[in-house]
C-alpha cells in the first residue's frame, strides 16, 4: 500500500501543497483565529489559535509508518505565503479509503485556490496513494464548500442529519453531506480537465 513518500511537495498552477514545518505556526495562527473561519468547522478539527500544538501535531504524522495522515500547508508560489492546509487522512488502508478537509485564510477565499488546492491533493491521493475513494463531510449549509466538491467531481452520497454541534456549542446542531469520489470516476474526469 502506497503510504510511504516521506517529504511530499505538489504543485498546482498558483500554489506548492507542501508538509507543515514548525516555521508555519505563526501563519496557522493567523488565519485559524478569524471567527469566521471556524464557521463551519466542527469539533475535533484544528482547534482556534492552536497554531502550535497543530503544527507539532502534523510534524510528528509525517514520520509515522504507515502514514495515514497527511495534513499539508497550501501555499503561494508568489510570495511564499502560508493560506491554509489541505488533509488526506487514510480511514482505511485495506480498503484503500481516505477523507478529505481543507480549509483557506478568510482574506484567501473566492479565488479558487481551495478548488486548486484541492485538484493537486486528489491527484496524490489517486496516483501516488492510489487510493480507492476519497470522501468528504461537508455542513449543509456551507455552500462555498459543497461547490469545491462538486465542481472536483464529487458526488452527494447522503445527508448525516444533525451528527456535529455548530462550532464548540452545546445545544446547537448541524447536519452533513457526505461525499464522495472513486478512482476511476477521477480518472475520467481528469482526462477532461487541466490541473
Ligand atoms: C470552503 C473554502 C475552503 C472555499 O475556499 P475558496 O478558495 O474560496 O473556494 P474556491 O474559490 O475554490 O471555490 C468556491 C466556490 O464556491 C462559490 N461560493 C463561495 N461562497 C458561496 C456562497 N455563499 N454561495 C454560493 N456559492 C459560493 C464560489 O463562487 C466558487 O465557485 P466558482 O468557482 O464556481 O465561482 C473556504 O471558504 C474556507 O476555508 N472555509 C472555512 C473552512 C471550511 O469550511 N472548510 C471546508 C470544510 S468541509
Amino acid at each position: 500500500m502506497a503510504t510511504k513518500p516521506s517529504h511530499i511537495k505538489l504543485e498546482t498552477k498558483r500554489l506548492i501543497i507542501r508538509e507543515h514545518s514548525f516555521d508555519d505556526i505563526d501563519a496557522v495562527e493567523a488565519y485559524s483565529t478569524q471567527e469566521k473561519f471556524w464557521r463551519y468547522l466542527q469539533v475535533g478539527e484544528l482547534k482556534e489559535g492552536a497554531g502550535r500544538s497543530y503544527i507539532e501535531r502534523v510534524v510528528a504524522e509525517q514520520s509515522a509508518r504507515p502514514r495515514t495522515e497527511f495534513n499539508l500547508a497550501l501555499v503561494l508560489k508568489d510570495t511564499g505565503q502560508v493560506i491554509g492546509n489541505v488533509r488526506l487522512g487514510v480511514t482505511d488502508l485495506d480498503h484503500g479509503e481516505c477523507i478529505l478537509g481543507y480549509a483557506l485564510a478568510v482574506d484567501q477565499w473566492g479565488h479558487g485556490y481551495a478548488s486548486e488546492g484541492v485538484r493537486g491533493i486528489l491527484d496524490f491521493a489517486f496516483n501516488t496513494l492510489m487510493m480507492h475513494r476519497v470522501y468528504a463531510m461537508v455542513d449543509s449549509e456551507n455552500t462555498a464548500s459543497i461547490h469545491v466538491l462538486e465542481k472536483a467531481g464529487f458526488t452527494r452520497e447522503g445527508l448525516l442529519r444533525e451528527n456535529k454541534r455548530v462550532g464548540n456549542t452545546e445545544n446547537t446542531r448541524t447536519s452533513s453531506y457526505v461525499y464522495g469520489l472513486l478512482a476511476h470516476e477521477y480518472r475520467t474526469i481528469s482526462c477532461h480537465t487541466v490541473a
